[in-house]
């Protein structure tokens, strides 16, 4: 979703600006745009359409010392280059970008704008309007008495002609951050954008403002209390954001899953008590034998990962334990309980409905624990406490590696709890040996990949297919169908395989392929008759399996390694996202960056 970036120093931001937005490409966005100061003069650049098209556009003399852009995701107002931001004020003498949403835009056109000439629809020019309007005071002043008008969420970056030495930025809902250099400064709404400059960066709190000038910072609030900031060190690493060989992240981020789940249980095996250390997680024994109830909570694949995390700890500590949408939740008024342990699972820690939950669980005297990939996020920040991935960036919008790392930290957590509660030291043993086993299984899974990309051809065929599973099994298909829609376009749908007959068997046809996912477990029979029920119907069947056995009258078995029953969501899942990417790559799309789609959804 949007993304921001700023410069301010010695060098020509230009460069800096377009860098950073090549590198923010990755949240999802429809247009894009640059201002910059240069003598005297505001600059705007901006268009519809990628970042590639902007910078082979830019006018050849665009340069200055000074300078912010931004990635947009339409949400107010059609993907135009009109509504591309930076977005100035009558005078043509402020910029601004924003990320997030003005809530009030549409009152405060009516009222205290009714006399300022629009040239977009979006609610961000309200915010250069309102800016302007307050001439006498310094850049700093103004922007703050603008946003004490404004209601909704912001990460905002300002430019002034008349004080072109300086970056005034602010945030309230939408992560802002501030890159330190030598002489020179930088803004971003994500650590990635400024990967090649720096790597200290300051993390700006909701209702919390800053000043950047080349030399130095300083932050406030939005009522003028000054606050003292310390740099710390952003988790990135160059080599993320290399595509090292492959074609695209996606590739590249499924076939770090060997490496990603080992960093992901790395140091947190405990073999002499068959359990999981986790050191984030400050609960005492005396707290996990008092809960009474889990409560998963995130969002797309998270929310995903989170329901077939649920059911590991629900069958490991015999807690009720379910996963649902963050964004539903957080507005059904939900009962909290003193003995429910929350749990939010993001990968980008910067998702809006997840981070909106947590919010109201802790409003309301809950706690929650956070399962997150990117360090110093907000939900991070905003749970205290929680299981770090340590998955490394994920590029590609389309989760993949957090997906399965995801899994892999409940699995640890679900030990970790288990053992407090109902896992005896033996069958803790058993799930120790099996969890350590994972890395070298997804490496001999990906090593089947042409095969997969072979059964992949007549999937990129269909315009619709399904994918059914049983209990663990269903939690795989959905993340399946997820996959293959959202990269390929191709309408999938998922269900538990007992469903098929309460309707979908309807559309069950020759045109309309079925992955069913078939588990070496108890249910083993039932699903080998869901596929006698499809096939009965002329449908063509994908069967996902760890089963010795050979299911019969499939068009394609993909097989995967056998481990213990809990964790078998975890390899299963691990071809569907391989079926995704050939069916995928076999119809020439932009797998990267999927239409309509972004990384982190900031923004309800
Ligand atoms: C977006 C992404 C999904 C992701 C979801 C939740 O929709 O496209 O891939 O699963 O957000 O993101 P989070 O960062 O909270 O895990």
């Amino acid at each position: 979703m949007c993304g921001i970036v700023g410069y301010v120093g010695g060098k020509d931001a230009v460069p800096v600006l377009f860098e950073g937005l090549q590198r923010l490409e990755y949240r999802g966005y429809d247009s894009a745009g640059v201002a910059v100061i240069t003598r005297g003069d505001l600059k705007v650049h901006k268009r519809a359409g990628r970042v590639d098209g902007l910078i082979a556009t830019a006018p050849k003399r665009l340069r200055g010392s000074v300078g912010i852009g931004h990635t947009r995701w339409a949400t107010h107002g059609k993907p135009t280059d009109a509504n591309a931001h930076p977005h100035v004020d009558s005078a043509h003498a402020i910029a601004v970008v924003h990320n997030g949403i003005i809530e009030n835009a549409l009152e405060l056109r009516a009222t205290v704008l009714a006399d300022a000439v629009f040239t977009s629809e979006t609610d961000t020019e309200v915010l250069a309007h309102l800016i302007a309007a307050q001439p006498e005071k310094e850049l700093e002043e103004a922007v703050r008495a603008a946003l004490l008008l404004v209601e909704g969420a912001y990460g905002i970056a300002v430019i002034d002609l008349r004080q072109p030495d300086r970056i005034v930025v602010a945030r309230n809902g939408s992560p802002v951050l501030l890159g330190i250099g030598k002489g020179e400064h930088f803004v971003a709404s994500d650590a990635s954008a400024l990967v090649r400059h720096t790597d200290q960066v300051v993390y700006l709190d909701d209702r919390e403002m800053a000043v950047l000038e080349a030399d130095g910072f300083r932050t406030f609030t939005l009522d003028a209390e000054p606050t003292e900031k310390r740099p710390t060190t952003a988790p990135v690493s160059k080599t993320a954001y290399d595509k090292a060989g492959h074609a695209d992240y996606m590739h590249k981020e499924i076939h770090e899953q060997p490496v990603a789940v080992e960093r992901a249980l790395s140091g947190r095996l405990n073999r002499r008590f068959a359990t999981a250390h986790l050191g984030g997680i400050e609960l005492t024994p005396r707290d996990v034998l008092a809960l009474r109830r889990i409560k998963v909570l995130g969002c797309g694949s998270a929310f995903y990962a989170g329901l077939a995390g649920a059911c590991l700890i629900e069958s490991l500590t015999r807690i009720p334990a379910d996963a649902e949408t963050a964004s539903e939740f957080r507005y059904r008024n939900p009962v909290i309980e003193p003995a429910t342990l929350y749990i939010a699972i993001s990968q980008s820690g910067e998702t809006f409905d997840t981070l909106a939950a947590v919010q109201e669980i802790k409003r309301k005297g809950g706690s929650v624990l956070g399962v997150v990939n990117t360090p110093g996020s907000t939900v991070a920040r905003e749970c205290g406490s929680g299981i770090y991935l340590h998955a490394g960036p994920e590029v590609s919008v389309t989760s993949t590696k957090t997906f399965t790392s995801t899994v892999v930290a409940f699995a640890l957590l679900a030990l970790h709890l288990g053992r407090i509660r109902d896992v005896g030291p033996a069958d803790g043993g058993r799930l120790v040996r099996a969890l350590e086993a994972l890395p070298g299984q997804i490496a001999e899974i990906l090593a089947g990949e042409d095969a997969i990309a072979e059964t992949a051809k007549s999937l990129a065929a269909a315009s619709s297919a399904f994918y059914v599973g049983r209990v663990r099994g269903y939690h795989v298909a959905l993340e399946g169908a997820q996959k293959l829609k959202e990269i390929s376009y191709i309408h999938a749908e998922a269900y538990p395989a007992a469903e098929l007959k309460h309707g979908p068997l309807a559309l069950v046809s020759e045109s309309i392929p079925t992955v069913v996912i078939v588990p070496d477990d108890h249910m083993l029979d039932k699903n080998m008759a869901t596929v006698a029920e499809i096939r009965a119907r002329s449908g063509p069947v994908v069967v996902v399996t760890n089963s010795p056995l050979s299911v019969p009258g499939v068009d394609a078995t993909l097989s995967v390694p056998t481990t213990e029953p809990e964790l078998q969501p975890i390899l299963l899942g691990i071809p569907l996202q391989l079926l995704a990417y050939h069916a995928a790559l076999a119809l020439g799309r932009d797998i990267d960056k999927p239409r309509n789609l972004a990384k982190s959804v900031t923004v309800e």
